[in-house]
């Protein structure tokens, strides 16, 4: 308990050294107009081609600026671009509190307590945290926008197969706002090279990404750390039973269990740090299974899409960080194959992705309205989330648990397990790979929940969206 407590602290100083919150609107002058452009840059649909997407189309406010089409979250999990026909590999993250993501690239942390799933090889004492996009590899918001734009399978502004900066320039030279964007960067703003109007495009969009209006911190639980209202009996449980304190919060008087989620998903003692973001931005492998029903899998024609298709077909296995940051260094996706050093994934990042914010995690146009949830979509509700985190490691059998250390972990196993296969099951860098329970530290998998703890955790989880009025709800 102590070494979890010591290693959620040097995390949270870590986050802290970066970009902490602060809630007062910004002073700068121009800001505002500048904030304005950028939302309406952020909404505007004839940025694409064909025209019909903006960054809204895939990150939604009412959907708390995730995937704003229930039907496609629940079928696919993934979000559909310009061309209809064409998906993401991945579903779309919240924007919301992105703009307190350290910048990238995601760099490593010692991690003193040495307990991040028990692993036994360099990654064991490295925490990689920071950067854009679920693997990380854009530095910036900034540096973030300028992708959406050019990924054919999003908006789809490219030529000849290569992205095309100059089409979204020239766009927004003919919108409606193009006097107001003068206004803002000059009376020759249009007439500079490519380059530099396209980096004020994205300027503006960050900047708007960067505004109070993106990242309020209006939620009910915001309302209950300032003292303005009590927690029902049900969100205080699942409160309690997150953090593992009767406090609520990281270090304190143990409550009964302790879900441990706060290990990744951190959250500040002190509010003279800030509010709590809800999650470190570091990386993890919690096992979280292959999504069969993305297309992504299927989409597997280099003719016509050459930049956007999947040459893996089924099997595709998105390594995370660990297919991003071994390129990066001169070695393959995963450092496996031709080129690898033969250490294998010696950092444990493969499968790794990067800790979202568990703010507006619930919030939804309407209670029916279904977000796909986890990089890759495959998980539809929190309840089915929680139960998840409380159950990986466990099959039909009471008492047997997986044990992902095993070469077969599957075989000789008496019962039916309660969870498919994780989409990468090794034991180089998921997490709590032998099903430890929480009383032996083990993170994720086994952690003994019961049915109305896990609804109460749930429960919980709703008091973390926006807009909350006090007497509303
Ligand atoms: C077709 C849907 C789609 C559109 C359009 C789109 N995005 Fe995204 N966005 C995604 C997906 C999918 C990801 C995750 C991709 C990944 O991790 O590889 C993402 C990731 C992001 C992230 C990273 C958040 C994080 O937690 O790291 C930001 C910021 C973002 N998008 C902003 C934008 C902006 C700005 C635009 C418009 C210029 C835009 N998006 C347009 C689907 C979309
Ligand atoms: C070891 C770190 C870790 C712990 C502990 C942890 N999480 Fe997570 N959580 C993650 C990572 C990493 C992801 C994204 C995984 C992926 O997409 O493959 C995630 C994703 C989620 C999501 C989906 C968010 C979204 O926007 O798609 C929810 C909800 C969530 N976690 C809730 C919890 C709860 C509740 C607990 C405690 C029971 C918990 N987490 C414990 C690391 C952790």
């Amino acid at each position: 308990m102590l070494a979890l407590a010591l290693l959620a602290a040097s995390l949270a100083s870590a986050a802290r050294a970066q970009d902490r919150p602060h809630v007062d609107a910004d002073p700068v002058p121009g800001r505002a107009e500048l904030v304005d452009i950028g939302r309406l840059i952020f909404q505007d649909r004839t940025l694409s081609n064909p025209t019909g997407q903006s960054c809204s189309s895939c990150h939604a406010p009412e959907t708390g600026f995730r995937f704003p089409d229930s039907r496609v979250n629940r079928e696919f999990g993934v979000a559909t671009g310009a061309i209809p026909t064409r998906v993401t590999n991945r579903s779309a993250p919240t924007i919301a509190y992105a703009k307190f993501i350290p910048e990238g690239p995601p760099y490593a942390h010692f991690d003193a307590s040495g307990r991040m799933g028990g692993r036994r090889n360099l990654g064991s004492e490295l925490i990689f945290i920071g950067g854009m996009f679920w693997d990380g590899r854009a530095n910036t918001l900034e540096h973030q926008a300028t992708f959406p734009f050019q990924n054919p399978n999003e908006m789809n502004d490219l030529v000849h197969g290569v992205g095309s900066p100059e089409l979204v320039v020239r766009k927004v030279r003919a919108s409606r706002y193009a006097d107001r964007f003068r206004a803002v960067f000059g009376d020759d703003a249009f007439r500079r090279p490519t380059e530099d109007v396209f980096a004020d495009i994205c300027g503006a969009i960050a900047a708007y990404e960067r505004s109070p209006e993106v990242s309020p911190f209006s939620s009910k639980y915001d309302a209950f750390v300032r003292g303005d209202v009590r927690l029902s009996p049900e969100e205080m449980d699942g409160l309690r039973l997150a953090t593992g304190t009767w406090e609520g919060k990281t270090i304190g008087t143990p409550y009964a269990k302790n879900a441990q989620c706060i290990l990744c998903h951190g959250i500040e003692d002190d509010p003279k740090a800030g509010p709590s973001l809800w999650t470190f931005f570091c990386y993890a492998n919690i096992g979280v299974p292959r999504n069969a029903a993305n297309p992504f899998y299927r989409q597997t024609d280099a003719v016509s899409i050459p930049q956007g298709y999947n040459p893996d077909g089924e099997a595709f296995v998105d390594l995370g960080l660990g297919g991003y940051l071994y390129p990066v260094n001169g070695l393959p996706p995963g450092n496996r194959g031709a080129g690898s050093n033969g250490a294998g994934d010696f950092l444990a990042i493969n499968g790794t992705f990067k800790a979202p914010t568990l703010r507006n995690v619930d919030q939804r146009p309407h209670p029916d309205f279904v977000k796909a949830y986890m990089h890759n979509g495959v998980f539809k509700s929190l309840k089915e989330i929680v139960h998840f985190y409380n159950t990986r490691n466990l099959t039909t059998v009471p008492g047997e648990v997986i044990d992902f250390n095993r070469d077969d972990p599957y075989a000789r196993l008496r019962g039916t397990p309660l969870w498919p296969r994780p989409e990468y099951p090794f034991p180089s860098s998921i997490l709590n790979p032998a099903g430890d329970t929480a009383e032996m530290g083990g993170q994720v998998g086994n952690l003994g929940l019961t049915d109305e703890e896990e609804d109460h955790i749930v429960a919980f989880l709703k008091t973390l969206t926006d807009g909350y009025a006090p007497g509303a709800r």
